[in-house]
């Protein structure tokens, strides 16, 4: 059910709604009105662009959304959290509050999927102590498959193979840098897009954590992982039918980094 609605009393009939609707499904007589429900994207278009919030739709309140004008990020600022972010590699023990996680991933779901579908599952380990259970099994089983030789070639001396030896020698660990929080996207495999909105939702995210102190680290370590472990997956409760995008872990930082990095300039290639 879309739920398209109008408020005939706020409503200008400037026709925005008809006109930025992607799917083509509103028309305008006196006023809008939806006219094939089953092609909506929901993706909201008319309930944003609408100036005097005259538009509902999937039951939503428009006086619920954040108004755009003055609310909008100062782009210089926006600019040294892009290039201030960093990874992080070393963390606090202490968990993040469970509402600050919930509210990144609610954030992180604002953004954009191929075809509108938002089917992005994030996978979220949420209390440091569910994370050092984790820890301690993919370790052991990553020891395990280092021992009976059955780690890949090239992946014996570095990697996989290296970070078992520090484990056990040093206590240390490269996989998940001892962070005490994970996150991991996938979506279903049939969705238009699935590893791209993975992506997207996780750089979504990132940006947004580490705009509130989280720290954050893109982690293929956990992927290689996850492709060597049998099972690990549905052990974390990934649908069998969803596409892994990938692996982040994030916490409180242990580390303050005082001033941007200085990269580029971008590789550019001109089309003429
Ligand atoms: C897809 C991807 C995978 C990564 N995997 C790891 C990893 O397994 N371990 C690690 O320490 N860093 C990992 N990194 C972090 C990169 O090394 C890091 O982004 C790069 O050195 C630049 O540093 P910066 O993120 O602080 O700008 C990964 C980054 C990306 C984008």
């Amino acid at each position: 059910m879309v739920q398209f609605q109008i408020d005939e009393e706020r409503c200008i009939q400037c026709g925005e709604c008809a006109e930025d609707c992607p799917a083509g499904v509103i028309s305008m007589d006196d006023y809008p009105k939806m006219t094939n429900e089953e092609g909506c994207y929901r993706c909201q278009h008319c309930l944003a662009v609408c100036p005097t919030g005259a538009v509902s739709v999937l039951g939503r309140d428009p006086d619920a959304s954040t108004l755009l004008e003055k609310n909008m990020p100062d782009a210089a600022r926006l600019e040294t959290l892009i290039k201030g972010r960093r990874s992080v590699r070393r963390y606090s023990d202490r968990d993040l509050d469970k509402a600050l996680i919930d509210e990144l991933l609610h954030i992180a779901s604002h953004a954009p999927t191929g075809v509108n579908a938002q089917a992005v599952l994030f996978t979220v380990v949420r209390e440091g102590a569910v994370m050092q259970v984790l820890r301690e099994e993919v370790m052991a089983e990553l020891t395990k498959l280092k021992d009976d030789g059955k780690l890949p070639e090239g992946m014996v001396e570095q990697y996989i193979g290296m970070a078992v030896e520090m484990w056990k020698k040093e206590g240390m660990d490269i996989i998940f840098r001892g962070a005490p929080h994970l996150l991991i996207t996938s979506a279903p495999k049939d969705a238009p897009c699935p590893v791209q909105d993975t992506h997207i939702a996780l750089t979504t995210f990132q940006l947004m954590a580490h705009a509130r102190g989280v720290g954050t680290l893109w982690d293929g370590m956990v992927m290689m992982a996850l492709s060597l472990i049998p099972g690990l997956a549905t052990r974390l409760g990934i649908p069998e039918n969803h596409t892994v995008g990938y692996a982040m872990v994030f916490g409180e930082p242990a580390v303050e980094y005082h001033r941007t990095v200085q990269r580029g300039p971008a590789s550019v290639n001109i089309v003429k």
